[in-house]
């Protein structure tokens, strides 16, 4: 199966994140947007930006009690996402009313968001793990809250690249797998140290690439994008 293409719009900038997502309609297959920009721009920004007609990921990562996130889900699928995601850390009853509260949307004629849990962020190692009292490897943590994830009626989970397999074989085929730390290969790292390519990825089983830097800073990057879907579409093909 082919994966599909998020474009990270890593910006706080309305203009360049409109001129990002006007050049990269139909090129990809979505737009993801964070914290930075929905917290300076709000849901105003976010509607600029649907104006570019793609399916948005909206990566705010909530984490709190239960009611208080299943309130944030509801207002925030009146924006409807395609993808939503909060950090499975918050436990399996603020999953069930994350799930709960995005399942409700189409109550009120709105397409639900697929609801993604973060497992345990890239940035922390197996050290900071075991300062938080959880043991183990960050491997285990990340295959136990993605299982706490699906029971808790979540679609997916946010994964590194070096997770898919192990997600995939635990989790089986209709579980979402979506995955950033993406890089061309022979091109920057950037400040990504675990990366594997696009066609890596893919036959890992990535669901959905979180692409970022390698299309937004290429001096093309409708090209750019193209280059990347035609490697996937090859490698598919194989
Ligand atoms: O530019 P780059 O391709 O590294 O962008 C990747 C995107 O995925 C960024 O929005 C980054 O914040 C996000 N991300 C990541 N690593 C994770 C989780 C999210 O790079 N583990």
């Amino acid at each position: 199966m082919q994966s599909e293409i998020y474009c990270a719009l890593d910006t706080s900038d309305i203009g360049q994140a409109e001129n990002l997502a006007g050049q990269l309609s139909g090129q990809v297959d979505g737009l993801k947007i964070g914290m930075e920009y929905f917290y300076a721009h709000g849901a105003n920004g976010y509607r600029k930006l649907a104006n570019a007609q793609m399916p948005i990921f909206l990566d705010l990562k909530l984490h709190d009690i239960p009611n208080t996130v299943a309130q944030a889900v509801h207002a925030l699928a009146q924006l409807e996402p395609r993808l939503l995601n909060v950090h499975g850390g918050g436990g399996a009853a603020m999953m069930r009313a994350a799930a709960d509260a995005a399942a409700q949307a189409s109550d009120s004629g709105l397409a639900p968001p697929t609801m993604l849990a973060v497992t345990v962020l890239t940035s922390l190692a197996e050290g900071d793990l075991h300062a938080m009292g959880i043991k183990g490897t960050p491997r285990e943590q990340v295959l136990r809250l993605a299982a706490l994830a699906r029971a808790n009626g979540m679609q997916g989970v946010v994964c590194s690249a070096h997770e898919i397999e192990a997600l995939r074989t635990e989790m089986g085929d209709d579980f979402k797998l979506i995955v950033p730390g993406i890089r061309l290969a022979g091109s920057d790292a950037h400040d990504q140290k675990r990366v594997m390519t696009p066609e890596q990825a893919q036959s890992a089983g990535a669901d959905i690439l979180v692409i970022g830097r390698a299309i937004t800073e290429a001096d093309n990057m409708a090209a750019a994008a193209q280059a990347i879907k035609a490697g996937l579409a090859a490698q598919d093909g194989d």
